[in-house]
Formats: structure tokens, C-alpha cells, sequence
């Protein structure tokens, strides 16, 4: 990350049916303090505003058969080509379980775009070509099938936020976490007051004084942490180590060491990351700073006919939105 970034608000553009929801969780906690702190903005786009029949359908069957509905190439690309119209070209992300594994490092490696655009999938996923045509980069926050991209659309749009310079009250918390830049290890144990909580005490040495010890038994504990939890993490990616399988790893009642851990050798493929194109770059260009932006930045109210009377008509050069009080503002 260079030291210019501090000046640059990174745009974070949300493609989702849902914008409310996308919206809601964005107006609290970090995801709300960074953009009224400037430091990010977050635009939420329902593509749906970009479909041009009566029935504003985003969905149609696969050819070929099978079940579920898939999502109509059409609305989506117009609602990129709006959406960079607007503010440049973004680094496009499709939300989908199906994708290359999201994790830290791609997390500080997004952290260098300027602009980000996070689609969502619904219903069984996109038209394949939408993705191709796009060059869109296919990502999954994990293994496992949500109703939509949406919670992983939030889930990197909250991981990235985080690394910014000047979103974390203290610049050591984010290289202090579990996979930070103390490298590929889990976070250490924490303890506050009370010193004894049902009977279990505070470790002793983090009363010491001895900030060398403290550092020493933090190490310790990461790693014992992260054998116990994540031992594809403590060795070779090739699974556990021998010293996870050995009977020095700590275990807790219940725990299942080795069950479901994949190795992840979290790689950055270059295909499908796209070069900025240079054009954003001014601090504020796309800034939230002062205002409640979550709400952030959509589509001018009245800019659109209502909706469904645009059926058969050419392509609209801004986007339908069904924000009657304008209460999403322009980002
Ligand atoms: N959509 C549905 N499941 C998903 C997952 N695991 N990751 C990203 N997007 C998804």
C-alpha cells in the first residue's frame, strides 16, 4: 500500500437486488465510521433499475435444463457500464461459491484498488458469459452456499475497509489479527478484567510487567492457537504438520483438529485483476465524508421513468431507482 492511498477514498460499488439490506448493515459500526471519517465510500446499485422489460426480470431458466433461475446478463453490464461512466473503471468481483477462495491476503491485495465493484449473486448464479465479457474475477468467502452474495459482498467490503489507513482506531490492530502481518499464524488469546473470572485466571505473565515475556508467551500461544485450529495454517500447506498430529498440540474437548481444514495456498492470480485505469484518483471524488452514506449514492431520483414503462425502450443513460426520497443520495 503506497503512502498515497491515505489520500485516496476507496469506492466500494455494490451490485445486489437487495440494496436495503446491503445497505442496513453498512450504516453501523466500522463500515459506517469509515465513510463518515471519508475513508471509503460504499454505492449500492440494484440492477434490477437497469432491466428494460414491464416486469423488470433479472432472472431467466438455463438452457439446457435443470433447476433454479439464473441471473440475465443484460442488467448487470448495464449497470457496470453506468456505474463506470460515472467513476472509472473498477476491479469486478462476482460474489459466488464457485470463486477463488477469498482470505487475507487477497483482502490487503484489494486493499490497493481504488474502486471495487462487488456483484451479487442470486437464484443458481450468473449467465457464464456476463463473467467472461466482463472479465470479472469469481470469489467465495467460503465453503459453503448462501442464499446470495451479499453477506459476501459485506464480509470483503468489511475485511478490506479495515486495512485502510485511518479506519482502525490504532494502526496496529489490523497487522496484529489472525492472518496479519505477523504472518500466517491465528491471533494469540486475549484477556481483560475481571483477573479471575470463575475461578480461571489471567494469565500471569500479561500482569508481569516483562513486556519481552509477554511478547514470548504471545508467540507461544499463537502457534499452539493456530495447530489446535488451523493446523493447515501451522506448516506446509499440504495439511497438518507432524508437529500438529504430535501429542504437544493442545486440544480442547470437542475439537476436531485436522476435520475440513484445506490447505489454501491463497495464491494471487493475476488473471482477472484488471489495471486501474488511472482515471480516479482525486481524495473526495467519490468521497462520503460528513454525510450517513451508507445510505450512499444511488442513482439521481427522477432521472427514471417509474418502474415497468420502459418497456422496449433504448438503453437509459442513467439507471431506474426506486428511491422515491432520494434518501440514497449520489455518491
Ligand atoms: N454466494 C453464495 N454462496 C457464496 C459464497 N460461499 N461465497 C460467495 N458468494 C456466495
Amino acid at each position: 500500500m503506497g503512502s498515497t492511498k491515505a489520500l485516496i477514498v476507496t469506492l466500494f460499488a455494490i451490485l445486489t437486488l437487495f440494496p436495503e439490506a446491503v445497505e442496513a448493515y453498512a450504516s453501523e459500526g466500522i463500515l459506517r465510521v469509515a465513510q463518515e471519517k471519508g475513508k471509503i465510500g460504499i454505492e449500492c446499485i440494484d440492477f434490477r433499475d437497469f432491466t428494460r422489460d414491464r416486469h423488470r426480470s433479472v432472472d431467466d431458466r438455463p438452457f439446457g435444463g435443470g433447476p433454479g433461475m439464473l441471473l440475465r446478463p443484460e442488467p448487470i453490464a448495464e449497470a457496470v457500464a453506468w456505474l463506470e461512466a460515472r467513476h472509472g473503471a473498477f476491479r469486478r468481483i462476482a460474489l459466488c461459491p464457485a470463486g477463488q477462495p477469498f482470505h487475507q491476503r487477497r483482502a490487503e491485495e484489494y486493499a490497493d484498488e481504488e474502486r471495487i465493484l462487488l456483484l451479487c449473486g442470486r437464484y443458481e448464479g450468473f449467465d457464464a458469459r456476463l463473467l467472461d465479457e466482463l472479465a470479472f474475477e469469481e470469489l467465495s468467502i467460503g465453503d459453503y452456499v448462501l442464499a446470495g452474495g451479499e453477506l459476501a459482498a459485506l464480509a470483503v467490503t468489511e475485511a478490506v475497509a479495515r486495512l485502510l489507513p485511518g479506519v482502525l482506531g490504532d494502526e496496529r490492530s489490523a497487522a496484529e489479527d489472525s492472518f496479519g502481518a505477523s504472518g500466517g499464524e491465528l491471533d494469540c488469546p486475549h484477556y481483560t478484567r475481571p483477573r479471575v473470572w470463575r475461578g480461571r485466571e489471567v494469565p500471569p505473565v500479561l500482569l508481569s510487567g516483562d513486556h519481552a515475556a509477554i511478547e514470548r508467551w504471545r508467540r507461544t500461544t499463537a502457534r499452539e492457537r493456530t495447530l489446535r485450529n488451523r493446523p493447515d495454517l501451522a506448516g506446509t500447506d499440504a495439511g497438518p504438520t507432524s508437529a500438529a498430529r504430535s501429542t504437544s498440540a493442545p486440544t480442547r474437548p470437542g475439537s476436531h483438529p485436522a476435520a475440513g481444514s484445506r490447505p489454501d495456498p491463497g495464491s494471487r492470480p493475476a488473471a482477472g485483476s484488471r489495471p486501474d485505469a488511472g482515471s480516479h484518483s482525486a481524495a473526495g471524488s467519490h468521497s462520503a465524508a460528513g454525510s450517513h452514506p451508507a445510505a450512499g449514492s444511488h442513482p439521481a431520483a427522477g432521472s427514471r421513468p417509474a418502474a415497468g414503462s420502459r418497456f422496449d425502450a433504448p438503453p437509459p443513460p442513467t439507471p431506474n431507482t426506486r428511491d422515491p426520497h432520494g434518501t440514497r443520495g449520489s455518491h
